[in-house]
């Protein structure tokens, strides 16, 4: 028992994240992705990457920080660390009065518009996409409100994210029960096939959902996206800091096309971030209006 006590205590010494080894791969990691970690959050890094370091056969994070940078591995290496310190918790209709607001009153003044425009196009963009819940839900809903007047429709929503990991799982579309606990159960049943205790999305659904990969600190690559009439940002701009925050949301401004609408995460707000959008506010949802 006390060799063992130990033992833990010595691996933990010798995998310790000095203050300035933390300030190093902490301004490395923001000047990659414009993810930010708060000095209380120096321990989850030391935890989570202390597995990978020895993984590695390396001695300390400076060593670490030298591999990210020079290793020819770097560019997965990098892949791997942004998913040590990205959350990527998401599920089926998450955020119902949000989407309440999304089928009842941003889709059908949107698909309106196209209509009197004889332009049956719509693009939507799904940044931050993780697992593709996300983008699959929006898909379900615009089934659910076009119903057969989709197939005349040209619809593609992006879906991107910065973990290739994630991506794989979104492209594959099959899903455990847990991810869905809050879908209605006719939506689980019309756009779903059971597969031995596992869910598999509709080719239907899967169809208008584009993924990719991105990363939201790139500008220059934002500025290469397909424009959108509607951009979702739902639980992705609190990893950033201000300065980010606006960068990115800036970017979603310039991506919509006028009368476009953003929406971000409950407890995201554009407060000090931009003033650019309109808010409309709505029962339990504020959406973001590009005034046309
Ligand atoms: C908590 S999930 C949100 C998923 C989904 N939008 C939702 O609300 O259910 C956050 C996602 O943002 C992604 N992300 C974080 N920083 C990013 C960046 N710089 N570029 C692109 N994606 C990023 C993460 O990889 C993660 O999959």
């Amino acid at each position: 028992m006390s060799s063992l006590f130990s033992k833990t205590i010595s691996l933990r010494t010798e995998l310790k994240i000095s203050d300035p080894e933390f300030v190093q791969l902490r301004d490395y990691i923001y000047q990659q992705s414009g993810i930010y970690i708060a000095d209380n959050r120096k321990y989850l890094l030391e935890n989570r990457l202390a597995n990978r370091l020895k993984e590695l056969n390396l001695k300390s994070f400076a060593e670490y920080h030298h591999f990210l940078q020079y290793d020819p591995s770097k560019r997965q290496e990098l892949s791997r660390l942004f998913e040590v310190v990205t959350t990527n918790e998401t599920s089926f209709y998450c955020n119902p009065p949000q989407l309440a607001v999304f089928q009842n009153n941003v889709l059908p003044e949107v698909l309106d518009r196209q209509r009197k425009a004889g332009q049956r196009k719509l693009r939507i963009w799904s940044a931050g996409c993780s697992t593709g819940e996300e983008p699959y839900t929006i898909a379900m809903i615009l089934h659910e409100v076009l119903r057969t007047e989709i197939n005349s429709w040209d619809i593609r929503i992006n879906a991107n994210d910065l973990s290739e990991a994630v991506l794989n799982a979104a492209r594959a579309g099959v899903y455990n029960d847990y991810t869905l606990r809050t879908t209605p159960k006719e939506i689980v049943s019309r756009y779903f096939t059971a597969e031995e205790g596992r869910f598999r999305v509709k080719p239907e659904v899967k169809r208008l959902v584009s993924f990719g990969p991105i990363n939201l600190s790139d500008r220059a690559l934002l500025k290469r996206v397909e424009r959108s009439q509607i951009v979702f940002c739902r639980n992705v701009i609190i990893y950033f800091d201000d300065e980010m925050k606006k960068n990115v949301i800036g970017s979603f401004y310039d991506n919509l096309l006028p009368g476009g609408y953003l929406l971000i995460g409950h407890s995201e707000s554009l407060h000090n971030i931009s003033r650019a959008f309109k808010p409309k506010h709505h029962p339990g949802a504020i959406i973001y209006l590009k005034e046309g």
